[in-house]
């Protein structure tokens, strides 16, 4: 397909409501027409995590919202849409189906296609939205509900090369900065500390180092940082500034060196990438980038913009448009779907990470 192309991108799988508007003429840069975002921290600070059930009705309060904020800040009607893409899956049950059956309604009423995407495949095609990255490249997931290795063949061809079996990364800097009493959400915190620290002082563990291929751990670094944390405090009666400091510098640079090295693998085995490729909340950690920076040498490096790592609706759209274009539809058939691997192939991880199947 030739012409231009503007999807209408509906995201609501986990804890943020987002619509947004992406267009696309071939041949050129595709463009964010407008990318709306309703965050809910504040419903969830209070409980320590995402509640589900306050999440579904959060994004069916806001969902329509959102979809008319983004057709007014495009100065576009529905009319002027060939499709309407929402995530269909993996994520909490109840917002996946809010957004579904919005989409499902507009569609419905407006007789414009729906497609459904998998919310894996919008973070793994962003390189393609954000820097036109062409096939095959790497693809690193590194978030609060996920981490895995993608080659990235196709708009609807990936490959696991490997993924965590217990925690996520980002589950791992949150409980991190729990444990030593620092703010929520846990990376930016850590990151901040860790700036003054000494990340040589304690001897933390490199989980799965031994063990061959791509397969990820967290957990147990948690558990060291806790003794550690637990030793400092019945030796002394607890924590100076400067042992906050060495513990963040420690753990961010364990995680650093475990997702460097398994990442190093992950380009061994694709050695006709064109591009190594981040995305996910934790990918802002600047030291993490820095490494991995430095572990993709020769193959170009790319960290999207923050707001497009993170979840929203332009990468929906994006993918959307990706599937549009290939042919593909769906109808009133469509289902959300909790659980919803990109590569059907691979063996399933042992884990999915505390959040459940976020993505
Ligand atoms: O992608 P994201 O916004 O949402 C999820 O999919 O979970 O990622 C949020 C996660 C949180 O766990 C947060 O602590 C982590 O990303 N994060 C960071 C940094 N900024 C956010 N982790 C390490 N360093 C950072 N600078
Ligand atoms: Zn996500």
């Amino acid at each position: 397909m030739t012409r231009v192309l503007t999807l209408l991108g509906i995201e609501s799988s986990c804890d943020d409501t987002g619509a947004a508007l992406v267009r696309h003429a071939p041949g050129a840069a595709p463009q964010i027409l407008a990318n709306c975002i309703a965050g809910q921290t504040e419903l969830h600070a209070a409980y320590g995590g995402v509640v589900p059930e306050i999440a579904a009705r959060a994004h069916a309060e806001k969902l329509d919202l959102m979809v008319e904020a983004a057709l007014a800040e495009a100065g576009l009607g529905l009319a002027d849409i060939d499709a309407i893409a929402v995530t269909a899956g993996p994520g909490l049950i109840g917002g996946v189906l809010s957004g579904v059956m919005l989409a499902k309604g507009l569609s419905l009423a407006s007789g414009v296609p729906l497609i459904g995407v998998n919310h894996l495949a919008g973070h793994a095609l962003t390189p393609r939205l954000t820097d036109q990255q062409a096939f095959p490249y790497l693809m690193l997931l590194v978030s609060g509900g996920h981490c895995q290795f993608l080659r990235v063949d196709g708009p609807d061809d990936f490959t696991r090369l490997g993924g965590t079996i217990d925690d996520a990364p980002g589950e791992a800097f949150d409980k991190t900065a729990k444990l030593l009493g620092l703010p929520q959400p846990g990376g930016p915190s850590v990151e901040r500390e860790a700036l003054a620290g000494d990340p040589a002082r304690f001897a933390f563990p490199r989980p799965l180092l031994d063990r061959a291929g791509c397969d990820l751990s967290f957990s147990g670094l948690k558990t060291a940082l806790m003794r550690a944390r637990d030793a400092l405090v019945a030796e002394q009666g607890g924590l100076t500034q400067q042992d906050r400091a060495d513990l963040c510098a420690g753990f961010q640079a364990a995680v650093a060196d475990v997702l460097a090295e398994k990442s190093r693998r992950a380009l061994a085995q694709c050695p006709d990438i064109t591009g190594f490729a981040v995305a996910g909340g934790v990918a802002a950690n600047k030291s993490l980038r820095a490494a991995l920076e430095r572990v993709a040498g020769q193959v170009p490096f790319l960290a999207p913009p923050l707001a497009l790592c993170t979840d929203n609706a332009a990468m929906i759209a994006w993918a959307g448009l990706e599937r549009f274009r290939d042919g593909h539809r769906d109808d009133m058939s469509l289902s959300a779907r909790p659980r919803w691997p990109l590569d059907t192939t691979a063996p399933a991880l042992i884990g999915s990470g505390k959040r459940g199947a976020k993505a």
